[in-house]
């Protein structure tokens, strides 16, 4: 057993070694990806390694901290069966528009009627720091029309939702006057502290552009369907992934998601209400609520998130099957000893040490990943960028049968198919 176990991590080092997300061109994947920017997010060509050499189309594939939704809709778009979990209600309508996505002619159809029925709504009521983000005459009243009209219950409004997050703020072209962003010009990955939009709005001398918020809706929606429908549909969830495996779902009840993909939220790194506060305020959302909720599981010591994972990985256990596999990927974490120098700690090997008496899950392997500065979403801080690290590792784990990837030693074969 031991050298078999040996044999097939190899195999799968080998694989790894070879990076082959790394191969992919920068923006590859189905054009739902870039539906809206997240903090932390993993490129899909991850995710779509392990779905390639650990399921078949028709196979469940879960991420219990889903984001944006990046590996349950690389599941669909590859036939199998996307889950997405997300306690974040901005992750959750993301990950909720990708793998359920509606027709593209019905979004049109509902964009033309929303155009058709549009009332200038009293816009007093806009906290001041929103207000101070849009065009005040023709830009923000609709947003505030959508914001009022668009149901986070209904298929197509909810990707409609979506899409109007993922276009709310971001920079604009100067040279041409226009943006198919609809704010002052500023970050898309992010929501920058009020005060601090306030003073840069000052020194810059920037300007709201008056935008039609309708024909940039429509655009956006073009771009996102130019691949057309993922193949298959999933489910999305907003729940806590310390409890999910009680959700009603029936590959839940009956064991049978074969792999698990997912990146947990970094230790002490990403606040997802605060940095996400432009988004959170057109769902309607606390972002304070938002905050709470998720301080849970990304304000730990290394103890504590050690003993949440233990949580999250008891429940993973009690949904894959027999032969299933999961792969969590973690970044490495900066710590300061009491003469304030700084030192990297390996948490996923942590993680593990801290786990393996307590899970029924088995260590296949664990991976390195270093990735290149210019790379990371948490860059933008400098040197505030908190805990985070360059280096992420994938500690791959197995239920009860060792898991056989489907290409051993062919880095080309999957580079290939993924090219195609
Ligand atoms: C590193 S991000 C995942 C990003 C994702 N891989 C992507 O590509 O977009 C971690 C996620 O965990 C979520 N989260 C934090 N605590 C949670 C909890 N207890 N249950 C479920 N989700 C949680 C955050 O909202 C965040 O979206």
């Amino acid at each position: 057993m031991e050298a078999l176990t040996s044999t097939i991590q190899e195999q799968t080092r080998l694989r790894w070694d070879d990076n082959v997300w790394k191969h992919l061109p920068k923006r590859w994947g189905h054009s739902f990806h870039p539906m809206c920017s997240y903090l932390a997010m993993f490129p899909p060509g991850i995710p779509r390694y392990f779905i390639e050499q650990f399921t078949e189309p028709g196979d469940v594939v879960l991420d219990p901290f889903s984001g944006r939704g990046t590996a349950p809709l690389e599941a669909c778009v590859s036939g199998r069966i996307g889950i997405g979990i997300d306690l974040s209600p901005l992750a959750h309508i993301l990950t909720a528009a990708k793998v359920d996505p509606p027709r593209f002619d019905s979004v049109i159809k509902r964009i033309n009627e929303l155009r058709a029925s549009y009332k200038r709504p009293n816009i007093d009521g806009v906290p001041d720091d929103i207000k101070m983000l849009f065009d005040g005459r023709l830009t923000l009243p609709r947003i505030v029309y959508l914001r009022n009209e668009l149901s986070h219950r209904k298929r197509v409004d909810r990707f409609l939702l979506a899409s109007l997050a993922g276009i709310l703020h971001g920079g604009y072209n100067d040279a041409m006057n226009d943006s198919s962003y609809l704010s002052i010009s500023m970050p898309n990955t992010f929501s920058m502290a009020p005060n601090y939009i306030r003073r840069y709005v000052r020194k810059n001398h920037l300007h709201k552009l008056p935008l039609d918020v309708f024909e940039k809706l429509t655009a956006k929606v073009q771009r996102l369907f130019k691949n057309g429908m993922p193949s298959t549909r999933g489910y999305a969830y907003r729940a806590n992934a310390r409890n999910f495996s009680s959700l009603q779902n029936p590959e839940f009840k009956t064991s049978n998601v074969k792999l698990i993909i997912t990146s947990p939220p970094y230790l002490k790194v990403v606040n997802y209400g605060t940095y996400n506060w432009i988004r959170l305020w057109l769902l309607g959302e606390s972002i304070e609520k938002t905050n709470k909720k998720l301080l849970l599981d990304d304000k730990h010591g290394i103890n504590s998130y050690e003993n949440f994972l233990g949580d999250v990985l008891n429940q993973c256990e009690r949904v894959l099957r027999p032969d299933g596999v999961c792969a969590l990927v973690i970044g490495d974490v900066e710590e300061q000893n009491k003469n304030a120098q700084r030192k990297s700690y390996n948490l996923s090997e942590g993680v593990w040490n801290h786990l393996k008496q307590k899970t029924k899950l088995n260590f296949l392997t664990l991976i390195e990943d270093s990735l290149p500065e210019e790379n990371k979403v948490t860059r933008i801080w400098g040197k505030t960028q908190g805990n985070a690290t360059k280096t992420d590792r994938i500690l791959l784990l197995y239920k009860d049968k060792l898991p056989h990837p489907r290409y051993p030693f062919s880095a080309q074969k999957v580079i290939s198919k993924l090219l195609v």
